[in-house]
Formats: C-alpha cells, structure tokens, sequence
C-alpha cells in the first residue's frame, strides 16, 4: 500500500503570500484576505478536498530590506498588510468537521504564559484540530517595532525557542491534571485545586512560578509543527516538530533534508515517522497539459518582479536593489532565513541564481518550486516528490486565490484519490491522531512535552488545609 500523502493549504492572512503580483488577476479575490467569508468558504472547498489542514505563515515584521525601504511591498502588498492568524480559525472551524488549523505564531516576540493560554484556547474552540507552526521570525523590522535593537541572533534565537517550548509545555501537559475540573454542582465546586499545580519555571530567559489559567485541551500541547532548515533549525524541529515544514528545490535536496531531520529525531529518541515532513510547492492545474501551461503563462503576466526581489530581500536579509540584475547570488551567514540562499544554489539546475533568474523562475512560487500540469502530470509529480524526497506531503501554496486550490481540489484530489495516495474520508480524532495515526490525541513517548505530564503532582496550587477552610466558609456563606 502507498503511503498516505498529506495535503496542506499554505495560505496566510494577507494579499500576496508567496507569488507576487497575481493579486492583480481577475479571478483572484486575495483581497478578501480580511473578510470570514474568505476563509470560510476557503474551509469548506479544503474539507470537500479532504485536504489535512489549513497552514496559516505569519510575520510581525515587513519586507523593507530590498532597497532599503518597505515601499515595493506596500506597492504589491508582499506581505502587508496583514492581518493576525488566530481570528479567522474558529469560524473556519464552525464550518468544518475534521480540517486541522496550522496557526504560525513567532515566539521570538511572545511570552509563553500567554501564547499557551491563546493556543490551548483555540485548541478547544476546534475540538483539537489546531498545530502551532513554531517560528522564530526572521525580519528585523519585527524586532525593531517590538522593543528590540535588532533581532536576536540567529542560533540564540533557537535557544529561547526550546525554552519557550519548555515552558508552554509544562503549562500543557504539566499544570492541569486530567481530572481536575469535576464540576460538581452539588458541592460547588467546579476545579479540585489539589489537581492543579503550579510549574515553578526558572530558565535563562523566563520565569514562570504558577498554574496555567487553562484547563486541559484535547490535544493538550497543540500539534507542533515547525519550519527552520538551518542545522540548528532542523535539530529544533527534529526533537519538537510533529509535522515539520521545508522548502527545498527538488525531490533530490528534499531527501538530503528528510534523512537529516529523521536521523536528528532518531537521536532524540524518537521515531523517525514520528516527524511528518511537508515540503513548500504552488501547482497551477487545468484538464490538460497544454491549458495548464497556457494558464501558468498568463498568471506570469501578473508577476511582479519588483515584488519578488522584496520578498527575497526579507527571506535572505540581502538588498537585490544594491546588485546588478546578472550578478551572482551567494548564501552569507546572516541573522535572517539563513537557508534561502543555500537551497536555491542546491537545486540541481546548474544555474548560476542572479536576482533576475529569480524574478523569473520564482515569480510565481516563492520559496518553492511550481509543478504545471494537468492532473496525471501533478499526480506523478507529487508521487516523485514523496518517494525520491522522502517527504510526507505538502504545503500547496497559490498563485491566485482561491482557484489555485479550487483547481486542486476538483482536478488533482480525485486523481491522488484514485491512486490510493490521499485520503477519501477523514480519520475521526484530533489533528494529531489524523496526522499521526495513532489512537491518543496527546503528545507520543518520546516527544519532550510528554515528561511533564505528571510532573509536578506534589505542588498544589494552593495550601490544601486552608484552601478547604476558605472553600467551607464561602460554600457556607452562600449555604447561609
Ligand atoms: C519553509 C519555511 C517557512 C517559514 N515560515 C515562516 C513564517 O510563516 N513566519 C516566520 O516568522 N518565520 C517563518 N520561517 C522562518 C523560520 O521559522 C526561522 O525563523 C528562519 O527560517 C530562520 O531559521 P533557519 O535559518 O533555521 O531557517 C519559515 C522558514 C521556512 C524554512
């Protein structure tokens, strides 16, 4: 039996995500990127396309790298406006029954007693259908808008982010018991609190003495996923991300990277499926063949090269207004997403990257490549990229919205269906069983959120001799 191939939409709460200028087209209704009815509808084809779930990127900066000013990407709307990912989940969720809801959120600018708080929230407002994607943020305008100098440095960044990590999860799995809330009317009392438990937290970057303001979620800790291809991202992934996010330029990098972070798992004592990897891809479809690529070359009349090079000003750190058009592009070790550069040199073609190969070869994908296809061509496609890649599925960006995915859904859906390689009904259960296949809807042995469950019974959240006192007095003055 072939393996399951799992469907993401990439989509992000704003105009222009990866491609840029196709907001022009149109068909496209990008700009509705501030209305429910976008995304609810947006849920209902992906549910209709058995898709997994919904990956919604996020930043908290702009892209103001590329001639030194955030003018073009105001212009193309690369990015900005943007609007916050969280609110548009729960509608989504009232209008689907199984859709998981990947929600990015930088935790290089949060506090980790708060964003647990929100994601646990969430986490209940979906029945456990949310993932939080993992981000360490790479633009230095979030930083400087956010009280910061400039953005801490790269691989520190990783180290706040595994104690962040530490933290929510203590507050997850750590602060509640499972049967702390026993809601007994008759005797008044709604949480037991010697099943609460302060984590009493005390890192190098935060301390958190107390209770979580939550009760347990169905997931508890939200699925992790997470996207960082430098070695010190990947080993990050590798030990906390279930499903972990890539944007390699072949099948062929895409299995350098997939072994790399399952050996990385491994090495963390998990399983290498435990890790479920999703590669970055934008596939322009029709019935044929040739109407896809005729579709394909009229989205690139819409590109907006000035528009690219904003984006890979952001992604690289690097100013393309400062090069010549024809000069050669060479990966730097610099504090922003330090593997852009690398993988594009990575990828097989033999071309020597200059900003205007760029503008003409990612226009329309971004950060990932493009299939072009009719259904069998994609199908195929896909299927190469799961077996010589060793990938677990895909992130399916647009070049317009929402006809790339409606595209997808009616034309390649049924195609991989068909071939036995994506599902025709939902597994029942949380996000995390559906990705995972497995029974329980909570973090698996192995995985680091797993250890605090449990961890901290001999805390109580309160005194438990005066508790009781003060509970019997008050239940006695309502009695009275
Ligand atoms: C495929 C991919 C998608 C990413 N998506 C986001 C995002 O939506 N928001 C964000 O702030 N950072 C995003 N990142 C940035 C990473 O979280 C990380 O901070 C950055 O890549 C620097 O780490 P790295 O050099 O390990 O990749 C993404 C990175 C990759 C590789």
């Amino acid at each position: 039996m072939s393996k399951r191939i799992i469907l993401n939409a990439f989509d992000m709460t704003c105009v222009s995500h990866q491609a840029a200028g196709t907001w022009r087209h149109p068909q496209s209704q990008a700009y509705k990127y501030k209305d429910l009815d976008y995304w609810t509808e947006l849920a209902k084809t992906l549910e209709k396309g058995r898709f997994d779930s919904i990956f919604i990127a996020d930043v908290v900066g702009v892209y103001d790298v590329y001639r030194g000013s955030v003018e073009t990407a105001l212009i193309d709307a690369d990015q900005v406006p943007v609007n916050d990912p969280f609110f548009q989940v729960p509608a989504m969720a009232m209008v689907t029954e199984h859709l998981g809801f990947g929600v990015t959120s930088a935790l290089t600018y949060e506090l980790p007693y708060a964003l647990a708080r929100k994601f646990a929230t969430l986490d209940h407002l979906t029945k456990g259908r949310v993932a939080w994607n993992v981000v360490t943020s790479y633009l230095d305008s979030a930083a400087r808008n956010l009280g910061m100098a400039k953005q801490v440095a790269h691989d520190k960044r990783y180290d706040l982010a595994d104690e962040f990590l530490d933290v929510t999860y203590k507050l997850w799995e750590g602060s509640w018991d499972d049967d702390a809330v026993v809601r007994d009317r008759e005797k008044g009392v709604f949480t037991d609190p010697s099943k609460v438990h302060p984590i009493n937290h005390k890192g190098e970057f935060f301390d958190v003495p107390g209770i979580a303001l939550f009760e347990p979620s169905p997931q508890r800790t939200p699925s992790i996923f997470q996207a960082g291809a430098s070695p010190r991202g990947r080993d990050f992934a590798a030990k906390h991300g279930e499903g972990i996010f890539i944007a390699p330029p072949t099948a062929e990098v895409a299995r350098k990277v997939t072994d790399d972070i399952r050996d990385r798992a491994e090495a963390y004592g998990r399983q290498r499926d435990d890790v479920k990897i999703f590669t970055l891809i934008t596939v322009i479809t029709a019935e044929t063949d040739e109407a896809a690529e005729a579709k394909y070359n009229e989205y690139l009349e819409y590109a907006s090269g000035e528009g690219m090079l904003a984006f890979y000003g952001g992604w690289t750190g690097l100013d393309f207004g400062e090069f010549d058009p024809d000069q050669p592009l060479r990966a730097v070790e610099n504090d922003a997403l330090r593997s852009t550069l690398e993988l594009l040199e990575a990828d097989g073609s033999g071309r020597t990257w200059t900003p205007l190969e760029i503008v003409k070869h990612r226009s329309i994908g971004g950060l990932g490549p493009v299939i072009v296809g009719g259904p069998q061509t994609v199908a195929d496609e896909l299927e190469r990229w799961v077996e010589v890649g060793g990938i677990d599925g895909f992130n399916i960006a647009y070049a317009i919205t929402p006809g790339t995915f409606e595209d997808f859904v009616e034309l390649v859906v049924p195609e991989l269906q068909s071939r036995g390689r994506v599902q025709t009904e939902y597994q029942t259960g949380t996000l995390r069983e559906k990705l995972s296949g497995s029974t329980s809807p909570q973090v698996p042995v192995g995985h680091p959120a797993r250890q605090y469950r449990g961890a901290f019974t001999e805390h109580n959240a309160t005194d438990e001799t005066k508790q009781s006192k003060t509970h019997d007095y008050l239940v006695g003055q309502a009695d009275g």
